[in-house]
């Protein structure tokens, strides 16, 4: 593998930002990995690893070796429900693959952007299913000791939006690749609002679930490589059930969301940015998409800088309204 240099990032990342990297590897296999891993500890740069950059914005240049993981590879384990998929693969190319071959309970997860490798590190979810409930294990590569280490649910320390791999404990380790239990028995996951209304009353199966999915998906969210984006910016706030009725008093409509956890209550942070006047907000060239207050895009000349100082508007004027700190979905490099 030929380690690049001096490479615009434009393309590695679905906001289209354009920073240059001093190095750029193009990791195939695990080899490749060790070799990126020695030349930046050789030289003492700092490394950032990358799946298809679509949670990722970059607001300067980077002085070090960005990795991209490109391993790949999908197989259904013999004998098996489990699906192995290699970091590099595409999330929906492994959601097709699955439904092609009559495995389910990934359906709901259709059209998420990025790779296989990036989706324990935020424990992708949409429409009333997230990662966790699917993971079996994966593969990740220690690049302190240089080991392979295999890892059980509860190791990845998955929650909202969250795991091990984006805590400080978890920086070290690189997944390689992912295991997935899925069901030859379909079971519809529909109670997500706005799910099951849409089938009218019919009980769906998994192709039709899988098409709704996707056609919500399209109808509020910006393809990224029409209008650059990231999909949700902001994470959707978690808060106490009596800051909630609180909020209440004033805000009669406020929506609210049943958590894991009696006590507390997700808010859709796309609300409350709409009640600040997000929608149609600018900042250079970063704007607030149209369709969906939650959905920061590019629109054509946007500086990383743009995007962040847009986005720090929003969440002070959120904070100043509503009393709640917005936290970023979105790994800012
Ligand atoms: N809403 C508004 N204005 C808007 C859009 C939404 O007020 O412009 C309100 C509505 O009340 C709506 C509610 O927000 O019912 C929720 O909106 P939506 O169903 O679009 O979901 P979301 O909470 O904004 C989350 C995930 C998405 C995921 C969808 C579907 C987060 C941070 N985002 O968005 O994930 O696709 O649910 O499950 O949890 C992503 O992570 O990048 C992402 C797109």
């Amino acid at each position: 593998m030929e380690i690049q240099q001096d490479i615009d990032l434009a393309p590695y990342n679905s906001f289209g930002i354009s920073q240059q990297a001093a190095y750029f590897a193009d990791v195939r296999q695990v080899a490749d990995l060790q070799q990126a891993l020695a030349f930046a500890q050789q030289q003492q740069l700092p490394m950032q690893v990358l799946g298809a950059g679509s949670n990722t914005l970059f607001t300067r240049d980077f002085p070090g070796l960005i990795v991209q993981m490109n391993c790949k590879g999908i197989e259904r384990l013999p004998g098996t429900d489990s699906v192995k998929a290699a970091c590099g693969e595409n999330w929906h190319d492994l959601v097709k693959y699955c439904l092609n071959n009559n495995l389910y309970g990934i359906e709901n997860l259709a059209l998420i952007p990025g790779t296989v490798g990036a989706a324990p590190i935020q424990n992708i979810g949409a429409y009333g299913v997230e990662l966790a409930q699917l993971f079996l294990q994966l593969e990740a590569w220690d690049s302190r000791s240089g080991e392979l280490h295999c890892m059980t649910k509860s190791a990845c320390q998955f929650g909202y939006r969250d795991s091990l791999f984006k805590q400080a404990a978890g920086q070290h380790l690189i997944v390689l690749s992912l295991t997935l239990q899925l069901s030859q028995e379909y079971v519809p996951r529909i109670d997500y609002h706005g799910l099951k209304q849409a089938f009218g009353g019919a009980e769906p199966g998994p192709r039709q679930v899988f098409d709704k999915v996707c056609e919500i998906r399209r109808g509020k969210l910006p393809d990224p490589g029409i209008l650059g984006n990231a999909g949700s910016f902001f994470k959707n706030p978690v808060i106490a059930v009596s800051q909630y009725q609180a909020l209440q008093q004033q805000y009669p409509d406020l929506p609210a969301y049943d958590t894991e956890e009696a006590a507390s209550v997700k808010l859709p942070a796309a609300w409350l940015l709409e009640q600040i006047g997000a929608k149609g907000r600018r900042r250079g060239g970063a704007a607030v998409h149209a369709e969906h207050a939650l959905v920061l895009v590019n629109t054509g000349s946007a500086s990383g800088e743009d995007i962040l100082l847009l986005a720090q508007e929003l969440s002070d004027a959120v904070l100043q309204t509503f009393g709640i700190s917005l936290q970023t979905e979105v790994r800012i490099v």
